[in-house]
């Protein structure tokens, strides 16, 4: 069976992944942060599958150097070959650009866009090399608003992912970026946001956002939209014109 790895694997999206790929039978490396919450995970998952897996704890802050180059150098190892990589590990920050923090700022360059360009460095040729694998790219659908460095970056995630998706599709590598909108995670406590001004109805499940990612992954697609609302207003701010998408988005 094959080997998924998955950042920010603790909470969230990052745990969605981790719970549905160990129910299909996946060996997992489950990477974030915080050990113990990794390793009673890593007893739960191994728990969901009907067939035996293995679950390595990788703890690590990908924003910290050394500690990014343990997980590349896991990703490297062609002698235990990872099959999927799942680059999700992220926060946001609550403060416009000119309130906020620079270290904010720079944490999220660090995690969603060095680490995920890393990470995907040290795996591509491997998988290249077996022709086979699948990068799972979890951007937003704030890449296609304008936002402040968050959707800067995850902009940067969704055209990085179609564009490595072009490059190695014909190697039989698949990479895909996905798009959430609004899903109940702790991302939004993290950051301190207050969310009561959301209605309920533009919430999206974590796991519905996953078997969405892992469904439009498996045809080949390079990004993947969970929920008929996202699916409508990405397309809208995919083709209208930008200046439009701006005052919508600065009214938001
Ligand atoms: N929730 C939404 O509405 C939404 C919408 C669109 C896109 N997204 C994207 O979805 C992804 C997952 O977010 P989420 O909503 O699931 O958030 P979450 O519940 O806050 O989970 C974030 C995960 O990232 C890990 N993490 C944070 N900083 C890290 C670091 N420096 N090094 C390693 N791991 C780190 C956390 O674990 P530790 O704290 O243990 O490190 C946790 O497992 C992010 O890329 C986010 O931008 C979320």
């Amino acid at each position: 069976m094959s080997t998924a790895l998955v950042t920010g694997a603790s909470t969230g999206i990052g745990l969605s992944f981790a719970r549905i790929l160990a129910t299909r039978g996946h060996d997992l490396v489950i990477v974030a942060r915080h050990r113990d919450r990794l390793e009673a995970l890593a007893i739960e998952l191994a728990a969901m599958s009907s067939t035996p897996i293995s679950v390595e704890v990788l703890a690590a802050d990908l924003a910290a150097p050394e500690q990014l180059q343990r997980v590349v150098d896991r990703l490297s190892d062609v002698t235990r070959p990872v099959d999927i990589c799942v680059n999700n590990a992220g926060m946001g920050v609550r403060e416009p650009f000119g309130r906020s923090a620079v270290e904010d700022e720079q944490l999220m360059i660090d995690v969603m866009v060095t680490a995920v360009m890393r990470l995907s460095h040290a795996i591509v040729p491997g998988m290249v090399a077996r022709g086979t694998g699948a990068i799972i790219n979890v951007s937003s659908i704030a890449g296609w608003m304008p936002t402040g460095t968050y959707s800067a970056i995850k902009a940067w995630a969704t055209t990085f992912s179609e564009s490595l998706h072009n490059e190695v599709k014909q190697d039989g590598v698949s990479v895909i970026a996905v798009c959430p909108g609004y899903t109940r995670t702790e991302f939004h406590q993290r950051a301190g946001m207050t969310m009561s001004s959301v209605p309920s109805w533009m919430w999206l499940d974590a796991d519905e956002v996953v078997a969405q990612a892992l469904k439009d992954a498996r045809k080949g697609k390079s990004w993947s939209v969970a929920g008929r609302k996202y699916k409508a207003m990405g397309w809208a701010a995919r083709v209208l014109p930008r200046s439009v998408v701006a005052k919508v988005t600065a009214a938001r």
